[in-house]
């Protein structure tokens, strides 16, 4: 028995419709693979990657957790990250984070969620940070969205402060990091004009050096 039929239909259809507009196109995808640029987006059902810039398969190679995290140990995001970097040689990565993201009102908080907490330390590391900024007048949401803006940012530049990262920028290779929020209550995307493409703007403490690089 086949379960989720209604999916299967839907997928039925929605490779038809791709294929009467262009035809040939999976034929020609199978072969391989050039997106642009590397989406990192959060989990959230209501962020769909690809819908959202309206970019077809084969545009946008994607990664998504939850809240958008570019955590330096973490095996999975490394992994997509040198990838897309070293091979696909995207030109553009994307950290882009949304309003109202529940990992990050999480984070705000002090209840106990299991597992996720551990995750979710992450952002509570951001909040401290710019502990400053989060004054008495704020909302509840406006705190939200603020360590939603603030939480994107730090991404951003812990992408730059990574080998994969610097090591490209120092061969010469072409390739910028932004940051970007989505609003899920308007479908519309905010540049949050923290475009960084050279290992000058990474802090120096983080900033591998080019003659090292020379020596492996
Ligand atoms: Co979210």
């Amino acid at each position: 028995m086949k379960l989720l039929n209604e999916l299967f239909d839907n997928n039925q259809r929605w490779a038809e419709r791709i294929e009467a507009e262009s035809p040939d196109f999976f034929e020609q995808l199978s072969k391989q693979q050039n997106p642009q640029y590397l989406w990192i987006g959060c989990s959230d059902s209501r962020v769909p990657a690809n819908d959202i810039v309206g970019l077809l398969p084969g545009e946008l190679f994607v990664h998504r957790n939850v809240a958008n995290l570019v955590v330096h140990t973490d095996m999975n995001c490394m992994s997509v990250l040198q990838y897309a970097v070293e091979v696909l040689k995207v030109k553009h990565i994307i950290v882009c984070g949304h309003y109202g993201c529940g990992g990050v009102a999480t984070a705000l908080g002090n209840e106990k969620h299991g597992l996720i907490d551990t995750w979710l330390r992450n952002i509570k590391d951001v909040y401290v940070k710019h502990q400053a900024c989060f004054t008495d007048q704020l909302s509840e949401e406006d705190r939200t969205n603020l360590l939603c803006e603030l939480n994107v940012i730090e991404q951003v530049h812990s992408i730059s402060k990574t080998t994969i990262v610097q090591d490209a920028w120092n061969s010469g290779q072409k390739l910028a990091i932004h940051g970007w929020i989505y609003s899920i209550k308007n479908g519309l995307l905010k540049d949050l004009n923290v475009c960084l493409d050279s290992s000058e703007e990474v802090d120096p403490i983080y900033r591998v050096s080019t003659s090292d690089n020379a020596q492996r």
